[in-house]
């Protein structure tokens, strides 16, 4: 099958994602503040070779030759992230100007080159001085960050329309408060589920006050899915299997559909109700105008006894001996089909919206050229999912690949390139890749 936009219909969305921590660099410059990220990154041994995004694509300073060159690679989308601390460098209180005006050309020059801006009001990096009073763990921040909220929507949504409240609430929650492998590095159930309820409870009132401010904003949040299945057919996988999907699928957009936390595979997640007060219910439901999808790959799940709480494992891709990708993640494209059916089957869901899918790949310069043939198979038949999809009936409105640059990828550092375009960390060359090419051919309008 050739795929085409044109199947996908003239409205769809097509676009880019990246987030600031992941690309911007200037971490200490014209007044901004430190985030977690940036005092995470200086712990020993917590992030491969001990790298940091003090420099990363260094877009802060190149973002005008990075938004020409989006434009000539025909994305007229662009998702991006604010730093909190960039514009509020203590979290709250006075605002940084420069900060604000970083942002205002960045969005300045996305209109002016015919690219519409998407922003993302976080994306992981809370400022440090809010850590230092608890971070998500500290109720308060619901009100931190609905002033925060208030404050972009004050400046940017004269010109800004489209707004995602949270990135991924799941992962920096589970990472930076369970595991501890992301910031701000804490570890336990306990700091999990506050986390938990406060982001959600975040999510609903910032979503609330940006239609306030402004009603006819498009206000979505993003939630990381996998498309699960158990390693056998036997009851003890299959309920392992449940689990799972409580964790890396349910667990964040059922409150915000008023459907409640959903606690009753895993009773420990029951402990979440000392953290819900009179009315939380209500304040966590929103009628988001669309919800963004970020799906990667599947999971399966076996039982397992050695894991506390849950009974359940995941059987890794490399024991499965399946096609990796840099990430070790199963190349498995059919899963966007599966987590888009499954998202767009509850009642009273909005639209869905891809807002980040890519992958890995380790890529090489060869004669200034990056031939990526792996990424162009992933991203064509991962794209062919999302329109079986569309075309069974699930409204799916849009499509944004991660990520237009290689960039800072968290814990892992910078070895998993996931760019359409590669970036030498060395010289900050960029070089389009064979990947590149394909998108902008595919989103080239055709007459
Ligand atoms: C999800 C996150 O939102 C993004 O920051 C990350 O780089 C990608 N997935 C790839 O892991």
């Amino acid at each position: 099958m050739i795929l085409t936009k044109d199947s996908f219909g003239e409205d769809f969305i097509w676009g880019v994602s990246t987030a600031a921590y992941q690309i911007e660099g200037a971490h200490d410059i014209h007044g901004k503040g430190l985030s977690i990220w940036d005092t995470f990154v200086k712990k020993k041994n917590k992030i491969f070779k001990n790298q940091h995004g003090d420099i990363a694509c260094d877009f802060y300073n190149r973002y005008i030759a990075d938004l020409h060159l989006m434009h000539s690679l025909n994305i007229r989308n662009y998702r991006f992230s604010i730093a909190w601390s960039r514009i509020l460098p203590q979290g709250t209180g006075e605002a940084n100007p420069s900060g604000i005006d970083f942002y205002n050309k960045l969005i300045d020059l996305s209109l002016e080159l015919g690219i519409t801006p998407w922003i993302t009001l976080y994306h992981w990096d809370l400022p440090h001085a809010l850590e230092q009073r608890g971070g998500w763990i500290n109720r308060e921040v619901t009100d931190w960050f609905a002033d925060y909220v208030a404050l972009c929507v004050k400046h940017f949504g004269d010109r800004v329309k489209n707004w995602m409240v949270l990135n991924e609430p799941a992962v920096f929650s589970a990472a930076g408060y369970f595991f501890g492998v992301h910031a701000p590095g804490k570890k336990g159930i306990d700091y999990f589920l506050a986390a938990a309820h406060h982001a959600s409870l975040a999510q609903a009132k910032g979503a609330r006050i940006i239609k306030s401010l402004q009603p006819d904003s498009t206000v979505g949040t993003t939630f990381s899915c996998s498309h699960i299945e158990p390693f056998t057919g036997r009851e003890k996988d299959i309920l392992a299997a449940k689990k799972a999907d409580v964790l890396l699928n349910r667990f964040f957009i059922e409150p915000l559909l008023g459907m409640g936390y959903p606690t009753d595979e895993i009773k420990i997640l029951r402990r979440i109700e000392k953290y819900i007060k009179h009315n939380d219910e209500n304040e966590l439901k929103f009628d988001m105008d669309f919800i963004g999808v970020q799906n990667y790959t599947r999971e399966i799940i076996r039982h397992s006894l050695f894991v506390p709480y849950l009974r359940a494992k995941i059987v890794s891709a490399k024991s499965r001996k399946v096609e990796l990708t840099a990430m070790n993640w199963e190349v498995f494209p059919e899963s966007m089909y599966h987590v888009l059916k499954k998202f767009s089957a509850y009642p009273n869901i909005p639209p869905l919206i891809v807002t980040e899918n890519g992958a890995a790949f380790p890529d090489e310069v060869v004669n200034n050229q990056v031939d990526d043939p792996k990424r162009v198979q992933y991203l064509q038949s991962t794209i062919a999912q999302v329109l079986r999809a569309k075309q069974e009936g699930v409204q799916v409105n849009g499509y944004f690949a991660w990520t237009f640059l290689d960039n800072f990828e968290w814990a892992e550092g910078y070895h998993p390139r996931f760019g359409l375009v590669y970036v030498d960390f060395e010289t900050q060359q960029r070089i389009v890749k064979s990947s590149g090419h394909w998108y902008a051919d595919l989103l080239k309008e055709k007459i």
